[in-house]
């Protein structure tokens, strides 16, 4: 059957990493097929990416163009370790993406046209589950301060604009069939944030529930009740 990808998107420093790499840690010891993956990437052309984001501003219009091409890369061949995410999910993995095309329409769509970002990634398919760390643009920008290693996206009313932007991205993604999941950091009462562990946990639980409902409609839609796959039964055993 196949599998389950689900992009974790969000500005700098909202623990997108941190997140991403500990569910699929979790969901791997759960016994189920799942991979991390990130973007920019390590194949040659994601190394490019990085080499020219922590230097200096290049044209906005090539850098959109290289990360649609290092997403196509990935798409197609993989992460420079994994295959692609196209092979992955014909076998039936979880494929955890640490950003993806969402991204390029919140970042690159700031001073490009939207419609020519969504354009040029028109061959990278949706995510079936996207799941956005909503963070305060003051705790995102006290953490990006902390970092030794910045990039050239990193400045407050740039992030604004992409947390801005970020919204639109999520709600049309919605209106195209993914699944949303908003995560936010702060407690209820709006002044502290919540460890790490307690927004992870309600990360698993609500991923959990909805990989179990898409793969109860995945095995209507066949109409074989029969159907076994991997991570059959682990999802059932992961809600609590
Ligand atoms: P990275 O060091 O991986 O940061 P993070 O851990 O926050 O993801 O750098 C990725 C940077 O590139 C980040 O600032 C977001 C930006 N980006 C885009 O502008 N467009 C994209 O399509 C992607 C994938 C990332």
């Amino acid at each position: 059957m196949r599998g389950i990808f689900i992009a974790f998107e969000g500005v700098d420093g909202s623990g997108i990493t941190t997140h991403s790499r500990l569910v699929a840690e979790k969901l791997k010891k759960a016994g189920m097929k799942a991979v991390y993956t990130k973007e920019p990437t390590d194949s040659d052309i994601g190394k490019l990416i990085k080499s020219t984001i922590y230097k200096e501003r290049i044209d906005s219009r090539l850098l959109a163009l290289l990360f649609a091409t290092d997403r196509l890369y990935h798409v197609l061949y993989g992460d420079g370790k994994n295959e692609g995410i196209l092979k992955l999910l014909e076998k039936g993995f979880i494929v955890i993406c640490d950003r993806y095309k969402y991204s390029s329409f919140a970042y690159q769509g700031v001073y490009q046209p939207e419609g020519w970002v969504r354009r040029i990634n028109q061959f990278a398919p949706n995510a079936d589950i996207i799941v956005y760390l909503d963070v305060p643009i003051e705790v995102v920008m006290r953490r990006i301060r902390e970092r030794e290693r910045k990039s050239v996206f990193e400045e407050k009313a740039f992030l604004k604009e992409v947390k801005k932007r970020f919204r639109y991205t999520l709600k049309r993604a919605e209106k195209e069939g993914a699944r949303v999941v908003m995560v936010n950091e702060l407690e209820s009462n709006k002044r502290s944030i919540r460890s790490i562990e307690e927004v992870n946990s309600e990360i698993v639980e609500k991923i959990t529930a909805i990989m179990n409902e898409l793969e109860s409609n995945k095995r209507n839609v066949e109409g074989d009740k029969n159907v076994k796959d991997d991570n059959d039964g682990v999802l059932e055993k992961m809600i609590r």
